[in-house]
Order: structure tokens, then sequence, then C-alpha cells
């Protein structure tokens, strides 16, 4: 399963990296972010892990959309 997670470098959303890393059946995290986010310390999976920097969320380049293929859920924190 590959999960996208938008708002990856918050509080929440670095707890949710964290455990979706954990779990077997997810296959591909995807951490959208504007900073970036730095891979949880000791954390299993963490070659599943897709940090992708998005500017703007009304706006998607193509080179972003692109990690978007096969996704199976967004769970969306961005606080706005
Ligand atoms: N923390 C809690 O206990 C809790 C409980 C219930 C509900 N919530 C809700 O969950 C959401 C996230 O909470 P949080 O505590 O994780 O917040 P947070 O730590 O402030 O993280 C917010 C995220 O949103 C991004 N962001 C902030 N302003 C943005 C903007 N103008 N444009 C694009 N991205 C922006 C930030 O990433 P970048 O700056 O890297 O882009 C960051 O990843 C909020 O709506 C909050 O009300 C939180």
């Amino acid at each position: 399963m590959k999960i996208i997670i938008a708002g990856a470098s918050g509080f929440v959303g670095k707890e949710l990296i964290r455990q979706c890393l954990r779990m077997p059946t997810i296959t591909s995290v995807v951490a959208l972010s504007r900073r970036g986010v730095s891979p949880p310390d000791n954390s299993e999976g963490v070659s599943k892990l897709r940090n992708v920097k998005v500017s703007d969320y009304d706006n998607y380049p193509d080179d972003v959309r692109k990690e978007f293929d096969g996704a199976n859920a967004c769970i969306w924190y961005v606080l706005f």
C-alpha cells in the first residue's frame, strides 16, 4: 500500500510517518511538505520514505504529480 502524507514536516505528520514506516502492509510513504522532513530516528522502514517538496498545494508540477502514481490513500495534515 502506498500512502501520501501532506503536512509531513508538522507535529502530527512526523508521527504519522514514523508509524506508517513501521507497518509492513505500507510499502511506500510519500512525505509532502514545503521544508522537507528528516527520517525519524531509529525507525524501521526508512527506505520506504520519499521526501517530496511542495511549494504550492494548489499547483503540482509534473514531477510531483508523478510521485502520486499508484497511491492508495492521502492523509492531509497541512495547517492552513
Ligand atoms: N497537534 C495536535 O495535537 C492536533 C490535534 C488535532 C488536530 N490537529 C490539526 O492537525 C493539523 C496539523 O497540526 P500539527 O500540530 O501537525 O501542525 P504543525 O506542526 O504546525 O504542522 C503543520 C504542517 O502544515 C504545513 N504548513 C503550515 N502552514 C502552511 C502553509 N501556509 N502552506 C502550506 N503548508 C503549510 C507545515 O509544513 P511546511 O512548513 O514544511 O510546509 C507542517 O508540515 C492542524 O490543522 C491542527 O489543527 C492537531
